[in-house]
């Protein structure tokens, strides 16, 4: 059923304390991507919960102090509304990195189950889990059992075609204690390709007596709808539809779930936006890597307001800062000619 305004979000028990995400529209996590920076702008607009970038928990639980300070602050412990997502083969690490990051101010932790990366899979964790079911629930039960805040799972639809099993794992981690479970609409094997099935999501949500999330290609308010019909799920997750867009979140709360609609930037509003955005970055990475990460955030900002390729590029090859802010207003003014210039 199409969830109306009228429904409330999705409710994560915790032992001490209750979250309620709501509207339901998260942020998906995007290595690389969806750093805090990111996070905050898209937190800005609105968004119903963001989700941190995977951790790998063996690797921080043992990492150096000076390291974990560094994690933490990317981690981004002390947002509000932020899920902080773990990854691991080992229920021993998973349960200590739990742990760590809860006894740092973690509201909601999230266990990866759906990377497909093959550095991810071949280490057993990540989607690999699907194919274990039971050494998944022994990870879950770890990390539930190590820490009072929400648990929640993401997860695919299974690990290929002969293997679509997550409406199992999704009603035995439920059992286990999780609190939410996300369903990217693919299987391992298809990567990134073809289209996000949310119609199979609906046998997710048959089993799974907690809220289920709709992920996968959804980038606006009409496919946030569609999925929702077709899944029955209780909310949706968004990835690279907020990429250079980061108010589609909002949007699509405005307009399935009644919240207050979003200013899309435009103009010199835009280009506010977008400087802000890029000085956040430098702070935070440090000038010479922040130039280089917040060149894929600007060429989606260039792209979404559809600039001129050739300033597109002289943006994204500057390495000036100073140069790359004179250069955006012209470069997020839509380009006239561009169907000739492409
Ligand atoms: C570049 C990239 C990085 C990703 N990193 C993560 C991650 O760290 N953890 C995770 O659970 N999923 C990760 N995903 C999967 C997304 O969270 C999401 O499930 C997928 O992109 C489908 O949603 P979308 O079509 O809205 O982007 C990543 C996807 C991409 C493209």
């Amino acid at each position: 059923m199409p969830r109306t305004d009228n429904d409330a979000g999705i409710r994560l028990q915790g032992a001490l304390q209750v979250i309620e995400i709501a509207p339901p529209v998260l942020l998906a996590p995007l290595a690389g991507i969806t750093d805090l920076p990111f996070r905050r702008v898209v937190a800005g607009f609105g968004a119903g919960l963001v989700v941190s970038e995977m951790v790998a928990s063996q690797e921080m639980v043992q990492a150096k102090p000076s390291m974990r300070a560094r994690a933490r602050a990317e981690l981004g412990l002390g947002e509000a509304r932020t899920a902080v997502q773990l990854a691991g083969r080992d229920a021993h690490w998973m349960a200590e990195a739990a742990r760590m990051v809860e006894a740092n101010g973690a509201q909601v932790i999230d266990i990866n189950m759906g990377c497909p990366a093959k550095k991810v899979v071949g280490g057993l964790s990540g989607s690999a889990l699907m194919r274990d079911p039971d050494h998944a629930l022994r990870l879950i039960e770890a990390v539930v059992g190590a820490v009072s805040v929400p648990v929640t799972l993401k997860t695919r639809l299974g690990w290929d075609d002969d293997c679509l099993n997550a409406a199992h794992l999704a009603h035995r981690a439920a059992g286990a204690g999780v609190q939410m479970v996300t369903i990217h609409g693919r299987t391992r094997c298809q990567f990134y390709k073809g289209r996000a099935d949310w119609a199979a999501i609906a046998a997710v949500v048959r089993a799974c007596p907690v809220p289920v999330v709709a992920n996968g290609d959804i980038v606006g308010p009409d496919s946030a709808r569609q999925a929702l019909a077709q899944s029955g799920a209780a909310g949706v997750m968004v990835g690279r539809g907020a990429q250079g867009r980061p108010w589609r979140l909002a949007q699509i709360a405005a307009e399935l779930w009644g919240a207050r609609a979003p200013e899309v930037p435009q103009g010199g509003a835009l280009v506010t936006l977008v400087g802000a955005h890029y000085e956040a970055m430098l702070s935070f990475y440090g000038r010479d890597l922040g130039v280089k990460v917040a060149r894929k955030h600007l060429g989606w900002y260039i792209d979404a307001a559809r600039g001129a390729p050739l300033l597109r590029r002289e943006v994204l090859t500057a390495s000036d800062p100073a140069q790359v802010l004179r250069l955006l207003p012209e470069a997020l003014s839509p380009a006239p000619q561009m169907e000739h210039a492409a």
